[in-house]
This record gives structure tokens, sequence and C-alpha cells, in this order.
């Protein structure tokens, strides 16, 4: 087999983690005799300084007319302050819709070689958490009519506008309940019904698609109830589905459940196999260049690359249970560790995860 990838490196600590990835992959290709085909190009801060543009025309076609792309992170400092449409996370939003990418899969899996990496406490956590938090990611406040109004005087007003369609609720509705099969079946919606219009037209939407689903037990929880059950009962959670903001504050939530923000991994898909896998976490430009970012949420989010764009299950379980195992002998990077673990850098991390893999 043979795939096309479109590498976007990006900004800050996006390279480092990246080139684990790569690295990652390349071994895994060698072993099961796949051919991954790497291909960079420009997003983010980077692009801005190389063509004046966060996402250049050109990015996204490449992007288009491959089979998936790995993105490390974007954003920085020195971007910081631009126009609003000429940021690198603009670049990020137009990558996400010019590929109709309208689901963004996160999710928090705290292994068990990492419990006590987690701030809660060891009864809150008892048993492996396993949520799968399903945000909505082309719709909603983000890509809603914003502006501002008397720019420059004392009566500046500024507004943005949460909109969704029932269309753009039955297809992220549909794919959670989908993703609820083959877990434990169970799908939360999260919204704020009490208060907003798109809410409550989110939540009879949601109703509605489930019962095309009755094996699915569907709840429904206000987001700040929801944000304060995660945790006090992260357990009660499987399928966690929610609109582009809400998802984009609870899955940073759920990622400090497992520990650290740099374990966790994501995908972006929408109709077809193509789907955009990036860590969860920023840029981290404070720790850039450094040798310390934790690279596994990238070489997890390669590994989501292989089972949702390319259906190569086996050569997923490879790379995660290598992960695992790395962990299991006590490396860690900074971000993961304390005393008696091995401490290691960004590179010994993706080495060690990639000689796992060969010795399979
Ligand atoms: C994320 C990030 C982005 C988002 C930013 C960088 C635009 O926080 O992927 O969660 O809000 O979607
Ligand atoms: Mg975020």
């Amino acid at each position: 087999m043979e795939y096309n990838i479109t590498v976007l490196r990006g900004d800050g600590i996006g390279p480092e983690v990246i080139d684990q990835a790569v690295l990652v992959l390349n071994t895994l290709g060698a072993r099961q005799g796949i051919t991954f085909n790497f291909r960079e190009e420009m997003m983010g801060g980077c692009a801005i300084d190389a063509y004046g543009e966060p996402l250049p025309l050109s990015t996204l076609e490449t992007c288009k007319k491959s089979d998936a792309v790995l993105l490390g992170a974007v954003g920085g400092p020195k971007w910081e302050g631009l126009p609003g449409d000429k940021t690198p996370e603009a670049g990020l939003l137009g990558i996400r819709s010019g590929l109709g990418l309208y689901a963004n899969l996160r999710p928090a899996i705290i292994y068990d070689e990492l419990k006590e990496a987690s701030p809660l406490k060891n009864s809150v956590i008892k048993d492996n958490i396993d949520i799968l938090v399903v945000r909505e990611l082309t719709g909603g406040i983000y890509f809603g009519d914003r502006g501002r109004l008397n720019r420059g005087t004392n009566t500046e007003e500024a507004y943005d506008t949460e909109k969704y369609s029932v269309a753009e609720i039955e297809r992220i509705a549909r794919l959670a309940f989908k993703a609820a099969y083959g877990r434990r079946g169970i799908v939360t919606s999260v919204d704020k019904a009490n208060v907003l219009e798109s809410s409550k037209l989110w939540r009879e939407v949601v109703i509605r698609v489930s019962k095309e689903y009755p094996e699915i037990r569907l709840k429904h929880l206000y987001v700040d109830n929801a944000s304060m059950q995660l945790i006090r009962d992260p357990h009660q959670f499987d399928v966690i589905v929610t609109s582009n903001l809400f998802g984009d504050i609870l899955s940073d939530e759920a990622s400090m459940i497992t520990g650290s923000i740099g374990m966790l991994p994501s995908a972006s898909v929408g109709g077809g196999t193509l789907g955009l896998y990036e860590p969860i976490h920023g840029s981290a430009p404070d720790i850039a260049g450094q040798d310390i970012a934790n690279p596994i949420a990238t070489i997890l989010s390669a590994a989501m690359m292989l089972r949702y764009s390319f259906n190569q299950n086996a050569a997923a379980e490879l790379v995660e249970s290598a992960v695992k195992k790395v962990l299991a002998k006590g490396y860690r990077t900074k971000d993961i560790s304390s005393e008696g673990f091995k401490t290691v850098g960004t590179k010994e991390m993706g080495k060690l995860i990639a000689s796992e893999i060969k010795a399979v």
C-alpha cells in the first residue's frame, strides 16, 4: 500500500513533534510494507513569514489531493495582534473548513501507566477512563457572522454569532451515535438549551437522530454542569457530542484528567476518508527548540490517521501498543515525568517508540 500524506509542521514545537511522528510512520512502513510519501507544506505563522498569509492556496490544494494531513501546531507570540483573518489560527480554521472536516474526534484515555500524572485523586479515577469528545468543527460561533460596530469610539461594540442548521447538527449527531457502537453505548449531548436558541435546536435534532440508534443511550447535560461532572465523576462519560466552542473547552478539560495535554491526539474527519490529524496541544513557543516537548500526542494522531483515513487498524494498534510499552518501561518526557522515572527528550522518546515497533 502507498499513501500520500501532506505534512504541516507549523510553528513552535510543531516541527519537533512532527519529526518523531514521521520517524514512527517510516519505521512502521518498513516493517509492514506500507509506503508513506510525505510532502511538506506551510500553514500558520511560518506561512505568514514565507508567503504573507497563514493558509496559501497551494497548501490547501495539496492537502485536498492527499490521502491525509498530519499537522504539528501553529501560532506564537511573533504573530499575535494580526488582523483576525491573517492569524495562524485563521489558517487552521481555513484548512478545517476548506477540507470539509466537520467532526473533530478527541479521545481522552487515561493510561494505567500514567495514572499518577492525573491531578485527580486516585479515588476519582479508580477505573480506566476512556472518553471520546466529538466536537462539531466547521460551524457555530467559530464561523458565524462577527464584527465590530462604532469602531474606535467609546460606544464600540463587538459580536460573534452562534448559528447551527439542522443538517449540521444531524451529521455530527450521526457520527457520534455511530462512534458509540463498539464502545459503552452512551452519548452525552452537551448544550446550553436553557438559554440559547441554537442549543434548543441542537437538542431537538439530537433527540430526533437518536431514534435511528435505539441501542445507544442518549443523555443531555448543560455545558456548565458537564464541565463540573467531568471532574466529579469522569467515568459517567463515553461519547460526548457538542458544538465547536463547547467542544474546544471541554476537550481541554478532559485532556487534563489524563494528566498531560501532551498525550492527547485528535482526528478531524468529514464525509470521505481524507482527514487531518493533529495533537490537541498548541505550539508551546516557550519550550520550542529545547528537545523537551512530548511527541506522543502527535505519534498517537498518526495512529488515528492509520485507523480513520487508511483503515489500517492493525498498524494503528501497533503504534499505540509501542507507546504503552515505552511508558511501561518507565520512560517519560518532562511534562509527565516525576521521581523514579527515566526522563527523556523529544527525539529519544520518538526513537524508543520506533524501536518498540521494530522489535515486534
Ligand atoms: C484547538 C485550538 C484551536 C481551536 C485554536 C488554535 C484556533 O484551541 O484546536 O482546540 O480553537 O479550535
Ligand atoms: Mg482548543
